[in-house]
């Protein structure tokens, strides 16, 4: 099948998810098109994770349809365009002796190519994703002793090393300083417009992420915002969205009560 260059990298309909029989994710509608960056936020256990796994096939859905660049049905190859960073791909053991460029050389090793010798068109994907990822200087550094932030990107440009263009990443940002975190973000926003690649990014820091992405995504099992990230509502919009009830608002019932109370007492 030939994929439709004019296809988004997804597309999902009226998607529908539980798990152990739990409601997690309710008709949930989203396209994101090429070398749009979105943030995807939302509370603690709103299914922001859950998402992503059923977009990779790894979860099953109840009921609706995911598109991959207008495959209802991916192959392999479809597969293959999608590069998925997991929340805690950064926390690799001490005892792990890998350097940042074999870290990397693993992102472009596939079923049709692990057993052969790197080849020199593998080494220049590999290079390319280094510098990309400004670790040029720390190719042969052994992982564990890269910073958070430097180990964060050394994970993003094994992805890139492979024929990755739509890049899913769960909190990138955590455990990482604020330089790292600017750092970090520059790079994803250069990969949209310089390499032209797709993000989806699952954050619960949402200043750093509005400041960054182009759009963003309030998941809470339902959508409760997708628009423009300049226009993200703030606080009290977004806990009416939600469907939250300000506990200090004046409650007449009780008002009429504390004044009983006092005339009462005189
Ligand atoms: N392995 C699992 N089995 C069953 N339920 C799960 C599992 N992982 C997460 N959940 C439930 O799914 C819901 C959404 O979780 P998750 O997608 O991880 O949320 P988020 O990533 O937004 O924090 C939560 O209620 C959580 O308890
Ligand atoms: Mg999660």
């Amino acid at each position: 099948m030939q994929t439709n260059n004019t296809s988004p990298p997804l597309k999902v309909d009226k998607l529908t998810v539980h798990r152990s029989g739990k409601l997690v994710l309710e008709d949930v509608c989203i396209t994101i098109n090429r070398g749009e960056f979105v943030g995807l936020v939302g509370p603690n256990g709103g299914g922001k994770t859950t998402f992503i796994l059923t977009i990779l096939g790894l979860l099953k859905s109840k009921k609706g349809s995911i598109e991959l660049y207008g495959h209802k049905k991916p192959s392999n190859s479809i597969f293959r365009k999608l590069g998925w960073v997991s929340q805690h791909a950064s926390n690799i053991p001490e005892n792990v002796k890998l350097t940042v460029r074999e870290l990397v050389q693993l992102g472009t090793v596939n079923s049709s190519n692990m057993f052969w010798r790197f080849s020199s068109e593998q080494n220049a994907k590999v290079d390319y994703a280094i510098e990309l990822a400004g670790l040029q200087r720390f190719r042969d550094r052994n992982v564990s002793k890269l910073s958070g932030g430097q180990r964060q990107r050394a994970v993003i440009a094994r992805v890139l090393a492979s024929e990755a263009e739509f890049i899913l990443l769960d909190e990138p940002l955590v455990g990482i300083d604020r330089e790292s975190r600017n750092t970090l973000l520059k790079f994803l926003d250069n990969l949209c417009h310089e390499a032209q690649k797709t993000i989806l990014m699952i954050s619960h820091d949402i200043a750093a992420i509005q400041q960054a992405s182009h759009r963003m995504i309030f998941l809470e099992e339902r959508i409760r915002y997708d628009g423009a990230s300049d226009c993200f509502p703030d606080l009290s919009k977004l806990a009416d969205l939600r469907g939250i009830k300000s506990v200090h608002e004046s409650n007449e019932f009780e008002n009429r009560l504390y004044q009983l109370e006092d005339m009462r007492k005189k």
